[in-house]
């Protein structure tokens, strides 16, 4: 049985993953056969932070399913303004609906939200730290257009401290056969080194590089990300990162024939609009695919979750998260919870060390 939560894609075994992207290309192929696979279902999103393909995709999946949904994308609108934490509003919206989608900007949230919801939670983004059903969406994507999701040489390039998208992708693309990783960015926006421990820790080979020239042609797959303005904390920070990486169509014929060019979006500067008529450039269609792939993960977990009393994991009152990003430090009524890993015991919520 699938997990009843989607806070971490790694949460699914590959088999699963697999069952849920085979859904999802059949769906594409013939959405009108699902359109009534969520009848009598609502939905609630809870978007804390700004968001168009996530929300709207989200939404789209679960009214296409024939679905309802409630929901905010503004929490200043709602009672979080008046000081509401994440514990009574999860408690209460998951008492009206049947499906919980929840993006936060703070590390961990969607962990903690699962902790008081007695249904499904899925996770839409929490702050710098994951984001599952993008991965989902470039599964999904990859097995459409690169025919496999093993043995590919993956770039990925611009802001990977602190863009979700790539650290979920890494922590899922490792779990396949022979993918190797070749990270481009600068000093300051490099890989987190949780990533690369779990990369190690899988056998994975990866490298890192500081221009897309020098990794263009060994690739098969070049995920593009923007650098996560609202992330930083030093506004000037930020202006000296901005703009550094732009793949225009120089860099394109550097790049393999076959060569698979995606990208979360929203675009701001670092992907020239040239590149948008390469038929190597997937991008918009991957937009398409997440939502195929979240109506395909909507009806996985209504159908196998009801309402239910959430489990209480047990407490490790002595863990201390250091991440000053955590939830824990915004809700401080959380549970401390740790999980054991082979590099020692990290934080339950967003997998920092104390
Ligand atoms: C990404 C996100 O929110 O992390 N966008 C998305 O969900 N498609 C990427 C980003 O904001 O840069």
């Amino acid at each position: 049985m699938l997990a009843r939560n989607l806070i971490d894609l790694n949460q699914l075994s590959l088999e699963e993953l697999d069952d849920i992207t085979d859904m999802a290309c059949r769906i594409s192929r013939h959405p009108s056969h699902y359109s009534s696979a969520c009848r009598d279902k609502l939905m609630a999103t809870l978007f804390y932070e700004p968001s168009t393909r996530t929300q709207m995709s989200f939404q789209s999946a679960m009214l296409r399913l024939g679905g309802k949904i409630i929901g905010f994308d503004n929490p200043g609108a709602t009672s979080v303004a008046k000081g509401e934490s994440l514990k009574d509003t999860v408690i209460v919206l998951s008492g009206y609906t049947d499906i919980l989608t929840i993006r936060h900007p703070v590390e961990g949230a969607a962990m903690a939200a699962s902790l008081y919801s007695g249904v499904p939670v899925i996770n839409a983004g929490d702050g710098g730290h994951l984001h599952p059903t993008q991965t989902l969406t470039d599964v999904v994507t990859l097995r459409n257009v690169a025919g496999r999701t093993d043995r590919l040489v993956i770039g990925m390039c611009g802001d990977l401290a602190n863009g979700r998208t790539v650290h979920s992708l890494c922590k899922c693309m490792a779990r396949y056969g022979g993918n190797s990783f070749v990270f481009i960015s600068s000093e300051t926006l490099a890989m987190p080194a949780y990533i690369k421990e779990y990369l190690t820790g899988c056998g994975c080979q990866y490298s890192e590089v500081r221009t897309i020239e020098e990794a263009m042609p060994y690739l098969d797959v070049l995920y593009m990300t923007r650098i996560q303005r609202e992330r930083f904390t030093d506004p000037d920070e930020y202006e000296a990162q901005k703009g550094v990486y732009v793949l225009d169509s120089k860099k394109m014929r550097l790049g393999k024939p076959d060569l698979c060019v995606l990208h979360p979006l929203p675009r701001v500067d670092e992907i020239a609009y040239e590149v948008d008529d390469d038929p190597r450039a997937y991008y918009f269609r991957q937009t398409l695919y997440g939502m195929y792939g979240r109506m395909a993960l909507i009806i996985r977990l209504t159908s196998e979750h009801g309402h239910c009393v959430p489990e209480k994991p047990a407490a490790d009152p002595d863990f201390i998260c250091a991440n000053p990003k955590c939830i824990t430090k915004v809700e401080p009524y959380l549970p401390r919870l740790s999980l054991e890993t082979p590099k020692g015991k990290v934080c339950a919520y967003c997998e920092h060390h104390s």
